[in-house]
């Protein structure tokens, strides 16, 4: 394919956004009209339900056509923000007809012939994808590696053992209007102090969660898979191993819900080859590309769900040696999983593809 036009001028690639009326997709659209504008057309994809309908892209109001094989012609990059089974339907159908797909779901992700991209630790990987499919990794891994990758540069990484703190933008809308309600059920009483009475208050509105939301945790998160681990313990694990290229690194995850709307938090115990110190860590962090240290506890600066949301980095503090073992670390994590952990990540990755395609950096 040739990216000059019949005078010999540079010509932009095409780019298909797929699903650009879900949540992920709202997020990407803002998004590409915020950063370096790389795109010559810009096609909005989504079900039949949407076509027809005008959404705003680079200020601009762009049609929505339904989701169809002729959908795809002259697109170069075509991004899938969209169910697992509608991209593992689709993106096949795109990468056919000669688009790159990025994929945001899960359908992919674990296929060996189709790489897991985070473009600030292994964006190498973009450049070979035998079914013509990149994947994004899921938003709680993404919330953290880009700092582990950055770390693991320095140290060498051995294993991690970590916590989430999942917000509930990561269960879609349904999530963010299952905690809103459940807030407005308990606002202003005095429930939260005998056992079951938030439950009793919610009732039935529980929503994508097991138990209630508000004033609450929950922990469990995705679905149960074999010896009572979820699906996104599962997805931290593989995912985490599979971008960093550390197929035996020993990973163990505790995914937990909390009444956080958007920005997946993690406790990090992260273990190295070699021996770390703070002040060393302090220094990789403050200068990885996508990363913000905010560590002066002393100060009360550390980074929070509240702080962090609608920013692009990922925010680490509360950066502590282990006491018991000179070559582990002790990091909190902040990442807005809905930017990094979803459609930031596939803008980037997009863009990787594009400065690929075009020659241009
Ligand atoms: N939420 C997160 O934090 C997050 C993070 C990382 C990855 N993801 C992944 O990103 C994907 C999208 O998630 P979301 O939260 O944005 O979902 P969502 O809000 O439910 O949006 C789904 C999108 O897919 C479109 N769609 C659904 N069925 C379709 C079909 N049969 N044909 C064509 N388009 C169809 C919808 O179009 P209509 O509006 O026309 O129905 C809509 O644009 C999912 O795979 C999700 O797992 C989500």
């Amino acid at each position: 394919m040739t990216y000059a036009d019949s005078a010999g001028a540079a010509r932009k690639p095409t780019l298909a956004v797929v699903g650009a009326t879900g949540a992920v997709g709202t997020v990407m659209l803002g998004i590409l009209s915020e950063r370096k504008d790389v795109w010559g057309e810009i096609r909005l994809i989504a079900s039949p339900r949407s076509a027809g309908k005008k959404l705003t892209v680079r200020g601009e109001q762009v049609e929505v056509v339904a989701l169809s094989e002729e959908a795809f012609e002259g697109v170069d990059v075509a991004m899938f923000d969209v169910p697992d089974e509608v991209s593992a339907q689709w993106a096949p159908v795109a990468a056919a007809k000669g688009a790159v797909a990025v994929d945001n779901s899960g359908a992919f992700r674990m296929d060996p012939e189709v790489p897991l991209v985070v473009p600030e630790v292994n964006a190498h990987a973009a450049r070979v994808r035998p079914r013509g499919i990149i994947s994004n990794p899921n938003c709680t891994t993404l919330s953290m590696i880009v700092a582990m990758g950055a770390l693991h540069a320095e140290f060498g990484l051995s294993e991690l053992i970590v916590s989430s703190y999942q917000a509930v933008s990561g269960s879609g809308k349904e999530g963010v209007d299952t905690l809103r309600e459940q807030i407005a059920a308990v606002a202003g009483t005095e429930l939260g102090t005998h056992p079951g009475d938030v439950r009793r208050a919610v009732g039935g509105g529980l929503g994508p969660y097991p138990a209630p939301i508000a004033y609450n945790v929950v922990p469990f998160a995705g679905s149960l898979k074999d010896d009572g681990w979820t699906s996104e313990e599962l997805k931290v694990r593989n995912e985490s191993r599979k971008i960093l290229g550390l197929p035996g690194l020993r990973v163990t995850a505790t995914c937990v819900r909390v009444p956080v709307i958007t920005t997946h938090s993690l406790t990090v115990h992260a273990r190295f080859e070699n021996e770390v110190t703070v002040a060393k860590a302090h220094e990789i962090l403050s200068t990885a590309p996508g990363v913000v240290l905010c560590d002066n506890p002393a100060e009360g600066e550390f980074p929070t769900p509240a702080d962090v949301v609608g920013t692009d980095p990922t925010w680490v503090g509360r950066v502590r040696r282990s006491m018991d073992d000179p070559n582990a670390l002790e990091l909190f994590v902040c990442g807005d999983n809905l930017r990094k952990g979803a459609a930031l990540n596939t803008a980037q990755i997009a863009e990787v593809v594009a400065a690929e395609l075009t020659g241009v950096s």
